[in-house]
């Protein structure tokens, strides 16, 4: 008999496709009336659940009575209890590599974007402000040889330490419990403790992945360290920087700017962030190009339906409950 797999975020009908070769596929569907009823209806008789952008712990999988994976459309995974997984036996799976690329190519764009002030001017010329040619009140500033501070050089942050080292000529600077001598060879990339980072960086790039250690790594203490010329990229996870104290520190010059991909709470709602020209807010799209997240999802169903079929998946994020 099919295993059951149900959908806890929307699915492409070519996810669903594939998937319904191996498996029965229910995925809620809007038109059908309320999406957590039909979901949490579903749930006794899933054997995998597969999706993104949904916290899943104790109180939302305690009828999940046979549920086996959880195969995550991201590369993150702060959004599941993992101890809980642990404790029930659920493997949970990610999709890490598909993603690094694209998601260095965003977190530059909002390097150029603060540097260059381009939606901000872009939205200035669409208004009809440009009158006569631009003077310093239109000003940005350089990127191309600037100081590219790495807080988390792991694959997404080397891939972006890459593109500023051999495309802009930057010196790179990095962060983190590890030392990286394969990558400092590579980049010239230095170590420096994170305040060291902080005080010395022109582009202060976060890049970790959020928990305990990292919920809050960037406060007041830590913008004040910063330098009042230089910005803080953040396509991490919002909570790794306390945003009422990012919102002060933009509306105070305590830094020149912000490049924003990820925020406390999404999505971004009436946020003083929109009041602000020096932030620039994206709505978390670090992953989200065509081919990237066509990508992600072959990855997340080639996990779910190896851990379904029995063998052990590619991305399995607790290995110690795979009983292989
Ligand atoms: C990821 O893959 O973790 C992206 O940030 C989407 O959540």
């Amino acid at each position: 008999m099919k295993k059951t797999v149900l959908a806890f975020s929307r699915i492409t009908q070519a996810m669903a496709e594939r998937l319904q070769h191996d498996f029965n596929v229910i995925v809620p569907n809007p038109k059908l009336g309320d999406i957590a009823a039909q979901f949490n209806e579903a749930l006794p008789e899933a054997h995998g659940l597969i999706g993104v952008g949904r916290k899943l712990g104790r109180a939302q999988l305690e009828g999940a009575g046979k549920l086996e994976v959880v195969s995550s459309v991201s590369v993150g995974y702060d959004n599941y209890d993992l101890d809980y997984f642990n404790e029930r036996g659920i493997a949970l799976t990610n999709t890490p590599d598909v993603l690094t690329e694209s998601t260095a190519d965003l977190g530059f764009a909002l390097i150029m974007g603060c540097a260059r002030r381009t939606a901000e001017l872009d939205a200035w010329t669409k208004a009809g402000h440009w009158q006569a040619t631009v003077g310093p009140a239109q000003f940005g500033c350089d990127v191309h040889g600037k100081k590219l501070g790495i807080v988390g050089l792991g694959n997404i942050g080397a891939a972006i330490a890459r593109r500023g080292r051999f495309g802009f000529n930057m010196q790179v600077l990095y962060t983190g419990n590890n030392r990286k001598t394969a990558l400092e060879q590579e980049l010239g990339a230095q170590l420096r403790s994170l305040d060291e980072l902080l005080a010395e960086a022109d582009f202060v790039c976060l890049v970790v992945p959020l928990s305990d250690a990292t919920r809050k790594l960037i406060g007041a203490r830590e913008l004040k360290l910063m330098k009042p010329s230089a910005f803080l990229i953040n396509i991490a996870r919002g909570p790794v920087v306390d945003e009422a104290e990012l919102v002060e520190a933009l509306q105070n010059g305590t830094i020149r700017g912000a490049g924003l991909d990820v925020y406390e709470k999404e999505p971004l709602a009436d946020s003083p962030l929109f009041k602000l020209p020096n932030a620039l807010t994206l709505p978390h799209i670090g992953s989200a190009t065509a081919e990237t997240r066509e990508a992600m999802a072959n990855r997340a169903i080639d996990n779910l339906r190896t851990a379904l079929l029995g063998e052990r998946p590619q991305d399995l994020v607790n290995p110690q409950v795979w009983k292989g």
